[in-house]
């Protein structure tokens, strides 16, 4: 006898069933549109961060120190600005305290700058005595701001030997 014909009742097999596939359907329908969503946002502020450049707030490189004759006559270091005062009688100029090699503070020994890092010296005028610093140390520009402090702009390297006389210090 063939069993064609004969009705052996209906097999489910687990997510046919039509409400089960209509959630997950429903599901994937808001996950597709969140991710869409999501993206579309994330765009949207990447455009508009645009609007707002990094800025790079920097300590200006143009200050005041102290008036020219609170000077001695000799090399001050000035710790705040990294940078050493030298007055010579009335004529003043300015040397960089930073280190050419990886940027400690060089110290004034009485006849050479001396780096405590790696062991670099300089002579007065900041040219290198030994390495490993590879470069002399920097000049800057001085002047005298105009309620009178000496100014110093460390955007302006000057040349080696640049002397400045406040007027008001002048014989
Ligand atoms: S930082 Fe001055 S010698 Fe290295």
């Amino acid at each position: 006898m063939s069993n064609l014909g004969h009705n052996y009742g209906t097999v489910r097999i687990q997510g046919d069933d039509p409400a089960v596939n209509t959630d997950r359907r429903r599901l994937l329908r808001i996950v597709g549109k969140g991710s869409v969503l999501a993206a579309f946002l994330a765009q949207l502020g990447a455009a508009g961060r645009a609007f707002f450049p990094n800025v790079l707030y920097e300590p200006p490189r143009k200050f005041n120190l102290k008036r020219p004759h609170d000077y001695p006559v000799g090399y001050t270091f000035d710790a705040a600005h990294r940078l050493y005062v030298i007055r010579n009688a009335n004529a003043f100029h300015v040397i960089s305290a930073i280190c050419t090699h990886l940027g400690c503070n060089v110290q004034w020994k009485g006849t050479e700058f001396d780096c405590p890092c790696h062991g670099s010296r300089f002579n007065p005028d900041g040219t290198v005595i030994s390495g490993p610093a590879p470069q002399p140390l920097s000049w800057f520009e001085a002047n005298e701001s105009p309620d009178g402090f000496l100014q110093v702009d460390t955007a302006e390297p000057v040349a080696r030997g640049f002397r400045f006389v406040p007027p008001n210090l002048k014989a």
